[in-house]
Formats: structure tokens, C-alpha cells, sequence
């Protein structure tokens, strides 16, 4: 028997490796899906075979993280609960698509995370897996062993063999790809204490930006970027190059208790430099080109989506339906937009687009052709006439 193994590199999937062995006697397969975390990959695949596993996977996932996932958020604003931008829910799908072609290719029936039973990863991990495949078992080692501290867990990799990197006591629970950094636990658990700068993984804390404003213009394509500052770039470039110019200027931390999946609130520092200069460029050309009525039902849709993504359900109809409203939505949303970014700040400093629905002529105080000052009057009249009458019932029922 194989079991695919959502391998880090950590020693928290490290040790699962032997935990599997003696336990299941069972032949592991370790799989790193490369999102961008930034972490040396030769080494993960190494450590894998150090700490046990009979063969490892190591594989680039970053522009299908891109393509796949983060364009399709970009394009319906997707956001949970009005702010985060789903860095962790969104690279899910992905790496558990990849377990599960693993598992196919490998024959295995068996695939196991190192989530823990307390979080959303499971349930997105397991969601996916279920949809993609609904005959993989799943093991899910911290719901059901007993290693329960870090203590725990560095002793069992000591008893088995598996090299433990002296680092200082591992404080917060971090998930870091090319879209974002998530920072959990620790002293911000306490939520009288604000976070530390030393927490930041992406980004320059506010004190220390740089003192100069700079411009950046995106391009868009049908709602999907294509150019930054003119230059064509591929996906995975344009979203590092947008990180860099972001994180120097301390864009996109966000502080945010939230509610999991599984009940309760949590804590969270997000990271996300160069999304957040995507959604607000997305969010400045789209005022300009959507019009009113597709507008206003597409935020209803966005909550919707984000909601579902960061429950897991990615693998879904409802997900692809929303793709498909999305999608049509995003014909006219083509152009640039140009920000002026400053000390955390982004300033919308140009929108150039041949679809804009805004018209100068209408929309300026001056008269017009289409619009004539003296319809507004009868507009009017209807538009209140409900809050006349509720006005007026209410005054005859004060005299009675
Ligand atoms: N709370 C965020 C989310 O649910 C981040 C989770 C981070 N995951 C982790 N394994 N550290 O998307
Ligand atoms: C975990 O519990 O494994 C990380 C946090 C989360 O999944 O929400």
C-alpha cells in the first residue's frame, strides 16, 4: 500500500513520515507543491528522503496557482469577510489536485495533510480531495495522535532519526506563498497585543517605508492583468513584481480576527503586497467600464465566492457557475489604471480605458443633450412617492 504524503519540509510533516511507517506500514510518497513560498525545493526533496519517504515530488505549481486560482479572485474581487484575500484558501485547490494526480500515478489509495483539527485547511484539503476523487482515504495524523506539543514533536523526530533544524522555539503558525503570508498564534492570540513589525515576511512595516510616492500602471485584459508600467509579463512575474513594489511600500497588511469554518474566531496578520494593488486597480477600472445594475449584483456574487472559497468548496458547481457570471461580467473590463503608491497608501492617479461607460459630457454640472435638468423633477416625484404616503399615513394615525 502507498500513501501520498502534503509535504513542507517542516518537522510537522517531517515526522508524520515515520508516524505513517510504524503505523500504517506503508509506503510514503512525499508531495511539495512550490506556490511560491520561497523555500528551497532541492532541500524539501532531500529532507523528504532523509526523514523516510520511498520517493518525493517536488513541483513548480506556481503558474497554475496564478492562472487557475488568483486571476479568477482577482476578476470577482473575491474577499472573506470584507477583507482577507484568501492567500491560503486559494493555493488549496491546487496543491490538493496535485496530491491527488500523484495518488493516481502512483497507485496510492491513501493521502495524508498535517493540518490540524481545529483549522480550515483540513476541511479545504479534504473537500477538494473528495470532489477530485471519492474513493482516496484520507489520514489526518494530528486528530487522531498523541503528539500534542512541539516538545512532543521534536523528541519523536530525535527518537526516529529525523534532522531537526536548530531554530529558535517556533512561535506562529505561518503559510506563505506567492500570493500572501499568513502569521497565526503566538502572542497575537492575545488580542491586546498589537502585533510586532518582526512578524512581517512580505512586507516593510509602515515606520520604515520608503519616503518617495511611486507610480505603477496595470494593464488589463478582460479583467485579467497583462502589463505592469507597459512591460508584458507572465503571470507569476507580474504578480512577484507587483509583491516587490508593494511590500517596499507597506501595502497590504491586514490585522483580522476571523471566523473559521470550524467555529471558532481566530487571529490572523495577512501579507498580501501585491494583490492588494491588483484588487484596487481591478476595483478602479471596473467602476469606470461595469455598469450600475452588473455592478451592484457582482459584489453580491464576489461575497458569495469568497465565502466558498475560503470554505473549501473550490472543486464545486456553484464555483464554476459564479466563473461563468464572472467571466461575462469582466467583456468590457479592459484598459489601465494608474496608482500612485505612498507610505501604505494607494491613490487612483489615472484610469485609460476605450470602455468606459463614464461619460465627461453627461456626467459634468453643465446641460447636455441626454440629459435634461427638468425630468430629474419628475423622477423625483415617483422615486419619493412611498415616503410621502408612509409620511402621510403616519401623521393621520398620530391625530386619530
Ligand atoms: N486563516 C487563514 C485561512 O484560513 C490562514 C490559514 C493558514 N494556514 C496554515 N496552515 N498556517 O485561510
Ligand atoms: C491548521 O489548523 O492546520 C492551520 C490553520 C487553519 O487551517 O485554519
Amino acid at each position: 500500500e502507498k500513501v501520498v504524503l502534503a509535504y513542507s519540509g517542516g518537522l510537522d510533516t517531517s515526522i508524520i513520515i515515520p508516524w505513517l511507517k510504524e503505523n500504517y506500514d506503508i509506503e510514503v510518497i512525499a508531495v511539495c507543491g512550490d506556490v511560491g513560498q520561497e523555500d528551497n525545493m532541492k532541500d524539501i526533496y532531500q529532507k523528504a528522503l532523509n526523514s523516510g519517504a520511498s520517493k518525493a515530488y517536488v513541483d513548480d505549481l506556481s503558474e497554475e496557482f496564478v492562472t487557475e486560482t488568483i486571476f479568477k479572485a482577482i476578476k470577482a474581487e473575491a474577499k472573506y469577510e470584507g477583507k482577507y484575500l484568501l492567500g491560503t484558501s486559494l493555493a488549496r485547490p491546487i496543491i490538493a489536485k496535485k496530491l491527488v494526480d500523484v495518488a493516481h500515478l502512483e497507485g496510492a489509495k491513501y493521502i495524508c495533510h498535517g493540518c490540524t483539527g481545529k483549522g480550515n485547511d483540513q476541511v479545504r484539503f479534504e473537500a477538494s480531495i473528495a470532489a477530485l476523487d471519492p474513493n482516496i482515504k484520507v489520514i489526518a495524523p494530528w486528530r487522531i495522535w498523541n503528539i500534542k506539543s512541539r516538545e512532543d514533536a521534536i523528541e519523536y523526530a530525535a527518537k526516529n532519526n529525523i534532522p531537526v533544524i536548530a531554530t529558535k522555539e517556533k512561535i506562529y503558525s505561518v503559510d506563505a506563498n506567492l500570493w500572501h503570508t499568513s502569521t497565526e498564534g503566538g502572542d497575537i492570540e492575545n488580542l491586546e497585543n498589537e502585533h510586532k513589525n518582526d512578524i512581517y515576511k512580505k512586507c516593510v512595516p509602515l515606520e520604515n517605508v520608503c519616503d518617495k510616492a511611486e507610480y505603477v500602471e496595470i494593464y488589463f485584459e478582460k479583467g485579467v492583468p497583462k502589463k505592469v508600467n507597459s512591460i508584458e509579463l507572465s503571470p507569476v512575474e507580474l504578480v512577484k513584481t507587483l509583491n516587490n513594489l508593494g511590500a517596499k511600500h507597506g501595502i497590504g497588511v491586514i490585522d483580522i480576527v476571523e471566523n473559521r469554518l470550524v467555529g471558532m474566531k481566530s487571529r490572523g496578520i495577512y501579507e498580501t503586497p501585491g494583490g492588494t494593488i491588483l484588487y484596487e486597480a481591478h476595483n478602479i477600472l471596473e467602476s469606470a467600464t461595469l455598469d450600475k445594475e452588473t455592478l451592484h449584483f457582482k459584489q453580491i456574487v464576489s461575497f458569495k465566492y469568497g465565502e466558498l472559497i475560503y470554505n473549501g468548496l473550490w472543486y464545486s458547481k456553484l464555483r464554476e457557475a459564479i466563473d461563468e457570471f464572472i467571466e461575462t461580467t469582466q467583456d468590457n473590463v479592459t484598459g489601465s489604471v494608474k496608482i500612485k503608491i505612498y507610505k501604505g497608501n494607494l491613490k487612483p492617479a489615472g484610469i485609460f480605458t476605450e470602455n468606459a461607460l463614464y461619460d465627461e459630457s453627461i456626467s459634468s454640472f453643465g446641460d447636455s443633450e441626454l440629459y435634461n435638468h427638468e425630468d430629474a423633477q419628475g423622477f423625483i416625484n415617483l422615486f419619493t412617492l412611498p415616503l410621502k404616503i408612509k409620511a402621510m399615513k403616519t401623521i393621520n394615525d398620530d391625530i386619530i
